[in-house]
């Protein structure tokens, strides 16, 4: 009988350590699952973290082919071109180009300001002109619809409407709406016969400039000549128009005229 108590005792020893070493294992097997679950854990947290911003950049991509949908390339390009936003679909782009002349107007609220990197490349151009001991500057650049309308005005009480038409545009109808315009030293005929003068005329496309309103063109781009006013196309534009030897509504073939 001792024999039989012995051997269960022995029994009993055995069956617990088994266990207890069964558990260690488990406790183990169970402390690298955590560390799994933990790394698979942390794993999803970037996998999500990535998704979250891929999802957030796949919204942005989406908000914005909604934005170009709904909006039209004019106001993308001017997004892109003058840092401004518009809602106004009446904009005229044509490859990039904003077109502003009689046909082609600008809402009251399109409101830029200097384009920064017309002004830039207008700098560049006159430090260049410096090097040739030329002067020139900049005496007009932006103009909002509110500046250009009393201007306008002043001018056609001054000289009656059909012939400040022939120099000034209407509110909402100037370049210098755009920001993207420029009138250099004196905006007057006296302008026409300075070595400045003669310098923009052959380099102003080299920095993104054309003469906006050439000399024997009013019946095409409406206005007399205005050898001061030049017009930032950038530079590959530019160098087309200038190549061409055409004015932008030329180039394009559009008109411009007010419809009254
Ligand atoms: N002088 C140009 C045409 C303007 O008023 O914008
Ligand atoms: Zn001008």
């Amino acid at each position: 009988m001792k024999k039989v108590v012995l051997a269960f005792l022995l029994l009993s020893i055995l069956l617990v350590t088994c266990s207890c070493g069964g558990n260690t294992t488990k406790k183990q097997s169970d402390l690298s699952d955590l560390q799994s679950i933990q790394s698979a854990a942390n794993s999803s947290l970037s996998s999500s973290s990535e998704i979250s911003s891929s999802t957030v950049s796949s919204q942005s991509a989406v908000s914005s082919k909604q934005q170009s949908s709904s909006e039209n390339a004019a106001a993308d390009a001017n997004a892109t071109v003058n840092n401004v936003k518009s809602e106004n679909k009446n904009i005229k782009y044509i490859n990039g180009i904003l077109i502003v002349n009689k046909t082609y107007g600008l809402p009251k609220d399109y409101n830029p300001g200097v384009d920064p990197t017309a002004l830039s490349a207008a700098k560049k151009m006159f430090a260049d002109a410096a090097k040739e001991g030329l002067d020139l500057y900049i005496s007009s650049s932006f103009r909002s619809y509110s500046r250009q309308n009393t201007l306008y005005n002043n001018y056609a009480a001054q000289d009656g409407k059909a012939a400040a038409d022939r120099y000034s545009a209407r509110p909402g109808y100037s370049e210098h709406q755009t920001g993207l315009a420029f009138d250099l030293n004196s905006v007057d005929s006296s302008f026409e016969n300075t070595k400045e003068c003669a310098w923009v005329a052959k380099n102003c496309y080299k920095y993104g400039f054309i003469i906006r309103y050439p000399k024997g063109k009013e019946s095409i781009t409406g206005y007399m000549y205005e050898p001061w006013h030049i017009r930032y196309l950038g530079v590959d534009n530019a160098k087309m128009i200038y190549n061409s030897g055409k004015t932008i509504e030329e180039y394009f073939n559009i008109t411009s005229s007010y419809a009254n």
